[in-house]
């Protein structure tokens, strides 16, 4: 059985936290359209420079863009199935995955909710680093490597922060979130797909939370 789902929350909700112990335990494909971005703009082509340019300023970028990014994952291969993170963030994105899901005969079993203060946010995102080789994500405090500068992982040194984790983007970020993306909480209730998890709990407990759920699909 193929298992969409989408995890839905504002900025260091935990989205790609919980979407890689998925890719690992299930076996789920993740398709992070902050991560494709990320890699369009390293790629030094225009459109990375005006995607960086948008990003570092907290805003969305073209639900053009994004939109085509998901389409060409989607279309180059068969997945046991898709954790949609950080995608769909505006309603137009949303309407566009459920006709591209339609044209593979899929649908979105689940979107995952993950409700967590402001102030918290704040927290979890001025101290994020990650492994820019395996993606793991850590923290200064919540997080850290056993051995610091090295990920526990992969045992890569080029730990990094990103551009758009300051204080200034981050306002922007939320401010987005709540105009643009929020109203998506609405939609999926009204669809009967949205499925809150408590975001504020550990780690461990949110990916207990995030299990049952997937459990929970097709029954
Ligand atoms: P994107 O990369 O998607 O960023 P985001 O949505 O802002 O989400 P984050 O990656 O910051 O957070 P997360 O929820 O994944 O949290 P994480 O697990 O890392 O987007 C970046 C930009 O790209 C956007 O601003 C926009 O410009 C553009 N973009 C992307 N998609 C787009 C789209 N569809 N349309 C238009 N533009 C788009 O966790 C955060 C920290 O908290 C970590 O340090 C982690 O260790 C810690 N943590 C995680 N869970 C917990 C917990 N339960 N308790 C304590 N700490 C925790």
């Amino acid at each position: 059985m193929t298992i969409n789902i989408i995890l839905l929350g504002p900025p260091g909700a935990g989205k790609g936290t919980q979407a890689r112990t998925l890719v690992e335990q299930r076996g789920l494909v993740q398709l992070s359209t902050g991560d494709m971005l990320r890699d369009a703009r390293s790629s030094g082509t225009e459109m990375g420079r005006r995607v960086a340019e948008v990003m570092d300023k907290g805003q969305l970028v073209t639900d053009e863009i994004v939109i085509g990014l998901i389409r060409e994952k989607l279309e180059s291969g068969d997945a046991p199935g898709f954790i949609f993170d950080g995608f769909p963030r505006t309603l137009p994105q949303a309407d566009a995955l459920n006709d591209l899901l339609a044209g593979m005969g899929q649908s979105i079993d689940a979107v995952i909710e993950m409700r967590v203060d402001d102030a918290a946010l704040v927290d979890r995102i001025s101290g994020r680093f990650t492994c820019g080789n395996c993606g793991e994500v850590y923290h200064d405090t919540t997080r850290p490597t056993a051995a610091e500068g090295t990920c526990d992982v992969c045992g890569s040194t080029d730990l990094k922060r990103r551009a758009d984790d300051n204080a200034d983007a981050l306002k922007t970020r939320l401010l987005e979130y709540y105009k643009k993306t929020s109203p998506l909480i609405g939609y999926y209730y009204a669809t009967k797909q949205l499925q809150p998890v408590d975001g504020m709990a550990d780690v461990a407990e949110v990916g207990r939370q995030v299990a049952a759920v997937m459990d929970g699909i097709g029954r």
